[in-house]
């Protein structure tokens, strides 16, 4: 059935990540000030969309609340007939539809619907999601480089989204990670084994290993130094940075994800070594308050 054994409907990418945000105007300064995203016009006091420089509508909503949660998620499907076929095979598999396909009445309108994952996640499917003006690519972020999600059942959580969405493992950190891809991106998705489900991170991609130093460098200056990097991962190969957003969520700034064949590539369990997890020998292991931000609040 579905995206993983045929070609009739494939996730394409996390289009953007929405969240509940206990501080909002704050976060809303920080990542539409020195995070480097650009705040779109059908933003009002409630809800904030915010854009990068790549084709995606919006990367990040901030919807203004009491705490810290995901909203949803959103994820891409070619086009309305995936988004069709996607939504009979799943509801037929037995999967929870908390929507059917229909026009999105949402910034950034499209076609899709929403489902829940074993954990209660909100994912939203959906295609044809209205084009915005690109805006300068050279040090600012791109897109969303991909999601850390905490989950209470590691197995039975990357089972179901490679099972049931069509994900693919690329690599597990020891049993406590596993990285999972949508595309040529090493990975879009992982899990962190944790205590509850929450967002461990989220990570935006910047075109260069340039624009990664002069996003750690502009974030500085505004008073927000970097809480753990810059290094780079073992598994993914890619520059890390790590920040800590006013409303306590962790957002990363990342460059150079590893690129993946998919006819060849063979996942690989990576030990948690201090050469394996920080390549550069620059990070260091995760600061205890780091870690704690990591684990977040258990999702609404
Ligand atoms: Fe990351």
């Amino acid at each position: 059935m579905s995206a993983a054994s045929g070609d009739r409907w494939t996730i394409t990418h996390v289009r953007h990540l929405a969240l509940s945000c206990s501080a909002f105007d704050e976060c809303l300064d920080y990542y539409a000030g020195p995070w480097g995203l650009e705040r779109l016009g059908d933003s009002d006091e409630q809800q904030a969309v915010l854009r990068a420089t790549g084709p995606e509508h919006h990367v990040l909503e901030l919807h203004r609340s009491d705490r810290n949660s995901i909203d949803h998620l959103s994820l891409g499907l070619a086009d309305d007939r995936a988004v069709d076929a996607a939504a009979a095979e799943l509801g037929s598999a037995g999967v929870t539809l908390l929507s059917e396909p229909a026009e999105v009445d949402r910034p950034g309108s499209g076609y899709g619907f929403r489902i829940a994952d074993p954990e209660g996640r909100i994912v939203e499917l959906s295609a044809c999601t209205e084009a915005v003006p690109a805006g300068p690519a050279e040090l600012t972020p791109v897109k969303i480089a991909h999601v850390v999600l905490n989950t209470a059942d590691i197995e039975s959580l990357c089972a179901w989204w490679c099972n049931v969405l069509g994900f693919r493992v690329s690599d597990w950190s020891e049993r406590q990670m596993v990285f999972l891809r949508c595309n040529s991106d090493h990975h879009s998705i992982a899990f962190n084994r944790a205590e509850w489900a929450s967002l461990n991170h989220v990570a935006y991609e910047v075109p260069s290993l340039d624009a990664f130093m002069s996003s750690i460098g502009r974030l500085k200056r505004a008073g927000h130094d970097v809480g753990w990097g810059p290094g780079r991962h073992g598994p993914g190969n890619n520059a890390f940075g790590y920040f800590m957003d006013p409303a306590g969520t962790v957002p990363e700034v990342t460059a150079e994800v590893q690129q993946i064949d998919e006819a060849t590539w063979v996942p690989r369990t990576w030990p948690r070594t201090p050469e394996l997890s920080d390549r550069w020998g620059t990070a260091g292991p995760p600061s205890a308050e780091m870690r704690q931000f990591m684990a977040g609040t258990p999702d609404a």
